[in-house]
């Protein structure tokens, strides 16, 4: 592929393991997408602390998050931290000079996540105004790398148009062509359902047997594609159902476009075997996901040397956004010094 010179950022929460979803759905998206483009990935520990959450494990999750991220193949110069660049609370806390209240009101995850603080804990637990601020955070995410593209999900949609009237707001205040408009990179990756409840998406929180996490051992991963629901007899009329569906996908996703097209024929004149289908697909992901499990069994045996690796990584990107900041403190006014 041909490199560009355009400018591609991303952030993931560490949110534990790295599940079948996840992967499909956006992480191999940023791996391919580091071919064609500059890019940069980032762990968003500092967006995790806006939920009620425990230090010590916020700390693991966030090495654990760098690991497997790396085991899927982000290359180590383009992954950082981003409690390690605390120029990025810097740059929040200008932005938010020039981002409305009444914007930031208006965010649809604050409203989700404030009423699933409330329904998780039942009692009275904090909605922080970390978690009203998340969105600004990330405009500074954004703008301090100059990101032309965000490859993001649909969720997040809302967040990117704030992110580019914050950029707007701030070139027109200041009277300056200073921020890019970042748009958003949505790819067609396939989405994932659970395969215990293939009516709604892969996740975590809905409980084990509803996700699949790639860096499983054979055995579980076969485990738990002989237990995915199937048919729960909702369509009569020979359409496929959205568990054989996902099924189908998981095939087609993990490469075996052979296997998928001549079962696929099998489906469609009727003598289609579940456990055949689940037999095939059990084959491919497990295949597929070998060299990434192998990868991770390696970082795990030498973690001193991965945590230093983007350690340095974070230093290097970290150059960028400083650069950045002294750039805008001009611009703003707000006095500038040599440290
Ligand atoms: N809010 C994003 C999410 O939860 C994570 C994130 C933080 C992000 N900063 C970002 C995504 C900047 C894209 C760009 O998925």
């Amino acid at each position: 592929m041909e490199s560009s010179s355009k400018q591609v950022l991303s952030l993931i929460q560490p949110t534990g393991d790295i599940h079948l979803g996840n992967y499909l759905g956006a992480v191999k998206n940023w791996v391919d997408i580091q071919e064609k483009y500059s890019s940069v990935l980032g762990v968003a520990n500092l967006h995790a602390m806006t939920m009620p959450y425990k230090a010590p494990k916020l700390r693991e999750a966030t090495w654990k998050m760098a690991y497997q991220l790396l085991a899927t193949g982000i290359n180590h110069e383009n992954l950082f931290i981003q409690s390690l660049i605390p120029e990025h609370m810097e740059l929040c806390w200008i932005l938010s000079s020039v981002c409305s209240y009444g914007d930031l009101t208006r965010m649809t995850q604050f409203k989700d996540k404030s009423d699933q603080i409330k329904e998780v804990n039942g009692k009275e637990e904090l909605i922080s105004s970390a978690l009203f601020f998340y969105p600004v955070l990330q405009a500074a995410d954004i703008l301090i790398y100059k990101a032309d593209y965000v490859p993001v999900g649909k969720d997040q949609e809302q967040h990117l148009e704030l992110s580019r009237s914050i950029a707007q707001r701030f070139n027109y205040q200041f009277g300056v062509e200073y921020f890019k408009m970042p748009e958003p990179l949505f790819t067609n990756t396939p989405k994932i359902l659970s395969t215990a409840n293939p009516h709604k998406k892969m996740s975590k929180s809905l409980g084990d047997k509803h996700f699949i996490n790639i860096f499983e051992d054979e055995k579980r991963i076969r485990k738990q594609i002989n237990s995915a629901v199937t048919d729960t007899g909702e369509n009569p009329d020979g359409e496929m159902s959205p568990g054989v569906s996902n099924l189908f996908q998981i095939l087609k996703s993990s490469g075996n476009i052979e296997g998928h097209d001549a079962l696929l024929n099998d489906f469609n004149s009727g003598s289609l075997k579940y456990k055949d289908l689940k037999q095939e697909v059990g084959n491919s992901l497990v295949s597929f996901l070998e060299p990434i499990r192998n990868k991770y069994l390696e970082i795990q045996g030498n973690k001193r040397k991965y945590r230093d690796m983007v350690k340095q990584s974070s230093i290097e990107i970290r150059k960028r956004a400083q650069k950045t900041l002294s750039e805008v403190r001009e611009i703003t006014g707000i006095l500038n010094v040599k440290y």
